[in-house]
């Protein structure tokens, strides 16, 4: 399966320069007290070293450089993703694990990721047992279909499969800022509340379940607890990477040192994909979304051509004369314009893609569009009906192995946690691999891990000699390649063909 989206019917050929693609936002709070309204550092094509961020203006704690990055991201269980998890994620996820198996990283210097399923999250919205079962299942089931899956440098697991979740978040929870999580914007948007209610109405308190209010802190959780240095999400998720940031600087500042003498967190960092807000195809100024009612307004990973073409044909636009891009004016063609290139991967902008297709028709657009995403989207569904037949183990297999993954990555930072805090067991049962050990996992040379891999021998920190340069140089790798699905083009299907460009 293709991790970018090539085309195979090339009719044109921008002979446009590539562009870094995937920027890494580095989340600089001005207040480090929980401002909500960051400074934001981008720095394009290279990431930003942790505990090293551009724009820190105070020398923070940090962990050691020798460490290598880690990636977490996380997806809620709402069933089979759309186009816009696809674009804003899933395919950055795809990317980060092809390339972390690229040979030119050796060893233990690889990038790892950690992607995760995140069940527990989506127990704050409301759903029958049976079906929130279906919607697990089929979550996971599109990101095998995608192309991602167990290997030494990827995990991918159920959230709930990992006790370690919930018991950091309460100890994370006992430092969380009550007013930062009340300005935050989630808990106002799922219950409906204007941006500026706050806890002092009656309103939101008689609706706001504790669960939704320290979301937060969960997702705060999922990312400490892998000592993610990446978190690749889409634009609406930077408010709640800043406060995990905030919580890691907190929580280092509030126990001081974990045993060994360094910072018990890693600060983590955002990375946005190029595509942040894909729109609905019903209300293109509102971002596509799995909660919409109307199936028409999104198109799903696993959608069939003739679907795909089906969507996009009563995609809202206008009944303006050719084709132009205008986000306040013709905010759907500006959408579907949108979507072409980032199927497409063109590196233009989407004012100079307008201007190449001016000529066109609306239907001949959407036909394009339709085509295009078909191409990008080519294989899933395929892979997504073969997990999920009833005699496939696959699916079984991979749960199992990325739960034993996570957890024994998980457990090591939870005994750091526990013993920054005084918590130590007195008891002699809570003996843990050391970390090294963990991220071991997989026998030599194999990409593939199973069960038996876990268990591997001693670690020898000390071959890790080039330390600082390792995690730049991994980041770098991973954005490179990243950088690189941007140099697309598009297929004009036949008939829809723009009399104005040269063939
Ligand atoms: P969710 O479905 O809310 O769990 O989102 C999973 C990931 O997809 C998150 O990183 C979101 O930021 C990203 N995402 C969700 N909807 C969109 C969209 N319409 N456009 C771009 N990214 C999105
Ligand atoms: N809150 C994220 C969303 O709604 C999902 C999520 C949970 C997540 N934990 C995470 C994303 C950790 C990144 C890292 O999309």
């Amino acid at each position: 399966m293709r991790a970018s989206c090539t085309l195979s019917l090339i009719l044109d050929l921008f002979d446009a320069p590539r562009h870094p693609s995937w920027s890494v936002e580095i989340v600089n709070a001005k207040d480090d007290n929980n401002s909500l309204r960051p400074d934001q550092q981008r720095v394009e094509g290279t990431g930003g070293k942790d505990g090293q961020q551009a724009g820190q203006t105070t020398a923070e704690p940090f962990r050691p450089f020798h460490e290598k990055t880690i990636v977490f991201s996380g997806i809620q269980p709402t069933g089979v993703p759309h186009l816009g998890n696809y674009l804003g994620a899933l395919r950055q996820w795809k990317l980060l694990h092809d390339n972390s198996a690229h040979p030119s990283l050796k060893g233990k210097k690889k990038p790892m990721q950690y992607f995760s399923v995140v069940d527990l999250h989506a127990l704050t919205s409301e759903a029958p047992g049976p079906d929130r079962l279906r919607l697990r299942k089929e979550s996971y089931a599109a990101l095998l279909a995608i192309g991602l899956k167990n290997t030494r440098q990827t995990t991918l697991f159920f959230q709930s499969d990992v006790r370690y979740h919930t018991e950091l978040m309460w100890i994370l929870s006992t430092i969380a800022s009550t007013g930062y999580l009340s300005r935050m914007t989630q808990w106002k948007s799922k219950l409906n509340l204007p941006d500026d209610a706050n806890l002092d109405s009656d309103e939101a308190t008689a609706k706001l379940k504790l669960g939704l209010f320290s979301y937060p802190v969960l997702q705060a959780a999922d990312i400490l607890l892998y000592e993610a240095s990446l978190v690749p999400v889409g634009e609406d998720q930077l408010q709640h990477i800043e406060f995990a940031r905030t919580l890691a600087r907190g929580f280092n500042s509030h126990v001081k040192n974990s045993p060994d003498g360094s910072n018990v967190f890693r600060i983590p960092s955002a990375a946005l994909s190029p595509a942040k807000r894909i729109m609905s195809l019903k209300r293109p100024t509102q971002k596509m979304s799995k909660s919409d009612s109307d199936p028409k307004s999104r198109i799903l990973i696993t959608d069939s051509y003739e679907d795909i073409h089906a969507k996009i044909r009563a995609a809202v636009t206008d009944s303006e004369p050719g084709i132009s891009y205008d986000l306040e004016k013709r905010p759907g063609v500006s959408n579907l314009i949108e979507i072409l290139r980032h199927v497409t991967t063109i590196a233009e902008t989407p004012d100079t893609i307008a201007k190449d297709l001016q000529y066109m028709t609306m239907r001949g657009l959407k036909e394009m569009v339709a085509d295009n995403i078909a191409e990008c989207l080519s294989g899933i569904r395929e892979n997504f009906l073969e997990l999920m037949e009833p005699g496939n183990r696959t699916f079984y297999d991979e749960v199992s192995i990325g739960a034993g993954k996570a957890e024994q990555k998980a457990r090591v930072t939870m005994r750091r946690v526990r013993e920054s805090l005084g918590l130590n067991t007195f008891g002699t049962r809570l003996d843990t691999p050391k970390i090294d050990e963990v991220e071991d996992v997989g026998a030599d040379g194999d990409a593939n891990v199973n069960a038996n891999d876990f268990n591997v021998g001693p670690i020898h920190p000390e071959s890790d000699t080039d330390g600082p340069q390792t995690t730049e140089k991994a980041i770098l790798e991973a954005l490179q390649g990243i950088g690189q699905s941007y140099g697309g083009s598009y297929r004009v299907s036949a008939g829809g063909k723009d009399p104005s460009r040269k063939s």
